[in-house]
């Protein structure tokens, strides 16, 4: 999933696609017919970031999202990869995804992005696990609280950084465009009490988003250093609590 033409947009993907091809491989592997591929749903798949990717690896993708814009989009998208005969658009959202798609029907579910958007985060996490086949996976991205107070007093907004330190949904003040963050303790108690078994946590973005552009954009092999700085210090639990993002990879049991 490394775009050539955006290497900092795949710096930002490249801890989340690496955890999640090897799910995706290790689950195939154990598809009958080995290599029949797997019907994955992407809840708020939005325009396809990974739904598209994902359909290239030889699966079947479902993207549920409420913006009709954003499944035109993600159509064209597929069309462009030459994938449109495995990705399905379906407007719903994740508070009435049973509506729109099977329960129990899924090897594999990403919920990326989304959790943030969401009124009642558990009972969305229950929705998805529901979604899933016996022994699924869940895949579940979300912003992670203290990442945002790092990133705030970096810009030197330090009232806006106390306030999310403090605030209740972790936001940092009016201006803040996300609803609510979470830390890793919180996402991985959300999974449990839906009934999933932690296999990972990692950390996203732990110093993408601080790092000043120019040096990314102008130093020879900057941009693959940092990817592998990203993939070494997001398995390591000390940055889980500054990572922008964090991943929670999880088994139905
Ligand atoms: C930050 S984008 C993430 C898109 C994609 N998952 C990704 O990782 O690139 C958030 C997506 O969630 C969708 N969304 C917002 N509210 C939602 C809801 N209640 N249920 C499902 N998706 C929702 C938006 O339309 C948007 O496509």
């Amino acid at each position: 999933m490394s775009d050539p033409l955006r290497p900092r947009a795949s710096l930002r993907t490249a801890v989340v696609w690496e955890v999640l091809k090897d799910a995706l491989e290790r689950r195939a592997k154990a598809a009958v017919p080995e290599g029949s591929g797997l019907d994955v749903l992407d809840t708020g798949g939005g325009t396809g970031n990974f739904a598209v990717p994902v359909a290239e690896l030889g699966h079947r993708v479902t993207v549920v999202d409420p913006s009709p814009d954003a499944l035109f989009a993600l159509e064209r998208r597929a069309a462009e990869a030459g994938v449109t005969d495995r990705v399905r658009g379906v407007q719903g959202d994740a508070g009435g995804l049973l509506d729109v798609v099977e329960s129990g029907a899924y090897d594999v579910v990403l919920c990326h992005g989304v959790l943030e958007y969401l009124d009642d985060p558990a009972g969305g996490v229950r929705n998805v696990v529901r979604a899933l086949r016996p022994s699924g996976t869940l895949s579940l991205l979300a912003a992670g609280r203290n990442g945002a107070v790092l990133a705030r007093a970096i810009a030197g907004h330090f009232g806006e950084a106390r306030r999310g330190l403090t605030d209740p949904d972790g936001r940092w003040g009016e201006g803040d465009p996300l609803p609510r963050r979470f830390t890793a303790e919180e996402l991985t108690a959300l999974v449990g009490e839906a009934g999933l078994e932690v296999a990972s946590v990692h950390g996203v973005r732990v110093f993408a988003d601080l790092v000043p552009g120019v040096l990314v954009d102008t130093e020879p092999g900057a941009v693959e250093a940092l990817r592998e700085l990203e993939l070494a210090a997001a398995e390591l639990p000390a940055f889980h609590s500054i990572a922008t993002q964090l991943h929670v990879l999880a088994h139905r049991g």
